[in-house]
Formats: C-alpha cells, structure tokens, sequence
C-alpha cells in the first residue's frame, strides 16, 4: 500500500501515521522528521534547511525530492509506505507520480485555529519521537515520554508566530494538492476534528473500502 498523508501543520498527520504503519506493516516516511535529524546532526542539509524550517518555510523541491527519491528505495518500503509530509507543492507531486503510483491521499481538513492552538501546545520526544500534547493528549507525568522516559520538548517552529507563517504557507502552495489528488480520483478527505481514535478508524475504512 503507497499513502500520501495531506494535511496543514498539526493536523494530525504524523499521530495517524503512527497508526496507520502498525495496523498495515508499513513504512512511515516523514520528511519534516528526516529534516529535523539532519538539522540535528548537523549536516550539510540540516544547515540549510534549519533556517527556513524555523521560520515557517519550505526547503526547495530539488532538495527534498532528492531525499524521498533515495528514500523509497530502502527495504522497508518494499510492503509499502505512507508519505506524511511529502508532497507539498504540486511540482513534488508531479515528481511523485513518475516515481510510484500511489493507491490513495488522506487529506486531514481542519480549521486554522484548530491547528494553531495544537501545534502550540504540542511536545515531543527528542529520544523515540512520541508526541503528546498538553492540552489534547497529555503525558502521564508531567514533560516526561511515557514510552521511554526522556524528557520532552517542544519544535522550535512550534511557535504562534511559526505557527501562522506554516499554516499560511500550507493554504498557498499545499493546498493546491487537494484538487490535483481530486482530479486523479484518490482523494480521501476525514475531518481532522474528530478525537484521535475516530479519525484513524474513518481512515481505515475509507481505505479498506
Ligand atoms: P513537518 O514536520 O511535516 O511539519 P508539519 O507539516 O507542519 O506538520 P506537523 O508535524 O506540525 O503536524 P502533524 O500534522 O504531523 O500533526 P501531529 O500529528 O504532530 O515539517 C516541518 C518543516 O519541514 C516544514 O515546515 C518545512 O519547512 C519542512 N518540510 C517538510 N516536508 C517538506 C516538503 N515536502 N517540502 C518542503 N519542505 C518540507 O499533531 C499535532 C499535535 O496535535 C500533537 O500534539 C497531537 O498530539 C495533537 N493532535 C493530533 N491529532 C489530534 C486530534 N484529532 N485531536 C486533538 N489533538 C490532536
């Protein structure tokens, strides 16, 4: 099964793909994650990148089409994958389409204040990569991973005035995604309100369907 997870910062794309990866056994490919290790790591990459990640922007489309390229071509993803992050411009797409073919396109909808107000109040693990939000789904202690212990963190592009630079960068150049996918006739659209669990069994169904 190939995936594509479309959806605005914090619309709940990587919670769901967690998800999804355990119930279909497949690969989880997240670009804004290979772009924070590199980032970490302080490669070449994650210099270049670490800038415009911070402040709400896209790195190029040569840089992250050469990443998923490479990326796909591991093992894992001999099962399958879902893309979370990945396309977000509709030459990513295109891109996209010469390399695989995909069976379907969530596309997680919810309003902008809905994802400003959960990407603010996000954490994340820097040591398993878990994610817990303070107001919606809360570690048992308080700053402390529930998986392996280490104490959280929060993005550094998880701020209000980030926060809206992404959700505005997302409405000009991944929004355009939603009509290319329609077009194509595997768009699968879910309310992204929706508590958590309810969101993932819509999604497994409209996929099993
Ligand atoms: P990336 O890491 O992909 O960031 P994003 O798209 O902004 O998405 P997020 O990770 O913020 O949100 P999410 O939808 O995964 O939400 P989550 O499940 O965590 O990319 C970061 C940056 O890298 C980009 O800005 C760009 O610079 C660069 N980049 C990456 N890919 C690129 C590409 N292809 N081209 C160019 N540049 C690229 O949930 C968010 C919070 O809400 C969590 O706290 C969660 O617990 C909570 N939550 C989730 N679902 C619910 C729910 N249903 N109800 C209540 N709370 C919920």
């Amino acid at each position: 099964m190939k995936l594509v997870l479309i959806g605005a910062p914090a619309a709940g794309k990587g919670t769901q793909a967690a998800r999804l990866v355990k119930h279909y056994g497949i690969a989880h490919i997240s670009t804004g994650d290979m772009l924070r290790e590199e980032v970490a790591k302080g490669t070449e990459l994650g210099n270049q990148a670490k800038s415009i990640m911070a402040a709400g922007g896209l790195v190029s489309d040569e840089l992250i089409i050469a990443i998923v390229q490479e990326r796909i071509k591991k093992d894992d993803c001999q099962k399958g994958f879902i893309l979370d992050g990945f396309p977000r411009t509709v030459v990513q797409a295109e891109k996209l389409e010469e390399m695989v073919k995909l069976d379907k396109v969530v596309y997680i909808n919810a309003p902008d204040e809905v994802m400003l107000e959960r990407l603010t109040a996000r954490q994340t693990c820097p040591k398993c990569g878990a994610t817990y939000n303070k107001m919606f789904l809360p570690s048992k202690v308080e700053g402390i991973c529930d998986v392996c212990g280490e104490k959280l963190t929060q993005r550094k592009d998880d701020t209000v005035e980030a926060g809206q630079k992404r959700i505005q960068t997302f409405h000009e150049q991944s929004e355009p995604l939603v009509g290319f996918y329609e077009k194509e006739g595997i768009l699968f659209e879910v309310d992204g309100t929706m508590p958590i669990d309810e969101i993932t069994k819509a999604i497994i169904a409209g996929l099993d369907a």
